[in-house]
């Protein structure tokens, strides 16, 4: 017996990156899981990669008619919803003093509007199948504290955490557990455009940052997105029914609460 045999999961932003690799881990544990992303030929391909119970589903999760959409796809091809993992997100960086509206509403809309109107729009199912479900919001370490170049990605992932109590204070009543993963620096693509940023805003040479991000985590190393996948498998599965509203440090030691 697989620990999600049966489930059927979805997952948002899975086309690439720590989603992907949660995606096949969910399959590899008997889950059918929607790969859901922006980026539909990236999901396309990653489903067809990763084979069994893997498909992909359009989804902007800024857009409420997407998500709606994005969910009846899923109730319809796999006749209901157990699983959510809210894992799209965009980043930027920028000094509190360059800050544009345009980079504050995009980030805000994506990581929190995104993460909270998904989360409804899969609660609303969760509570009407009567069976309860798991959702996993992706914080961050970022959400932990500050940091002097990244104060609006930082504040998303902060009001990731906050939402991720408040929401599983509230559905827990439906036996739907809300709880959140912060990983710490994950190398892939994303980091790689971090990366960028700051070489840019600290005229760092290309490769620097993740080089020193790397070498200050107490393990040893950066994550890798399958660092991350036996908290997400234990957080969607039965072992994890007493776990409500809390956030996880996936991060080599980097944060401490
Ligand atoms: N990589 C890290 O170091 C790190 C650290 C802490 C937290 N996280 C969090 O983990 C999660 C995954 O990060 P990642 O590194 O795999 O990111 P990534 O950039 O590799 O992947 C993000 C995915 O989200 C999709 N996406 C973007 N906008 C979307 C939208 N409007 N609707 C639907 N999909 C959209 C993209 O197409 C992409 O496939 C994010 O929530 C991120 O904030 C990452």
């Amino acid at each position: 017996m697989k620990r999600l045999d049966g489930k059927s999961a979805i997952i948002t932003g899975a086309a690439r990156g720590i989603g992907r690799a949660f995606a096949a881990a969910y399959v590899r544990e008997g889950a059918t899981v929607a790969i859901a992303d922006i980026d539909l030929a990236a999901a396309e391909r990653a489903a067809a990669e990763i084979g069994g119970g893997a498909y992909a589903v359009a989804l902007d999760v800024t857009d409420q008619a997407s998500i709606d959409a994005a969910v009846g796809a899923v109730v319809e091809r796999s006749g209901g919803i157990d699983i959510l993992i809210n894992n799209a997100a965009v980043f930027d960086l920028a000094p509190v003093t360059e800050i544009t509206r345009g980079s504050y509403d995009r980030l805000f809309a994506i990581n929190v509007a995104g993460t909270l109107f998904t989360l409804q729009a899969v609660a609303r199912r969760m509570i009407e199948q009567g069976r309860g479900g798991k959702i996993i919001n992706m914080a961050s370490q970022a959400g932990r504290r500050g940091e002097p170049l990244v104060a609006v990605y930082c504040a998303t992932k902060a009001a990731v955490i906050s939402l991720t109590q408040s929401a599983g204070l509230n559905l827990i009543r439906h036996g739907i557990n809300v709880n959140a993963i912060a990983p710490g620096v994950v190398d892939g693509e994303h980091w790689d455009g971090v990366d960028a940023l700051f070489a840019r805003h600290e005229g760092l040479r290309p490769g620097e940052k993740k080089r020193m991000a790397g070498e200050a985590v107490p393990y040893g190393r950066m994550g890798r997105a399958e660092d991350l996948t036996g908290m997400a498998v234990f957080l969607a599965s039965a072992e994890a029914d007493y776990i409500v509203a809390q956030t996880y440090n996936v991060d080599g030691g980097n944060w401490m609460s």
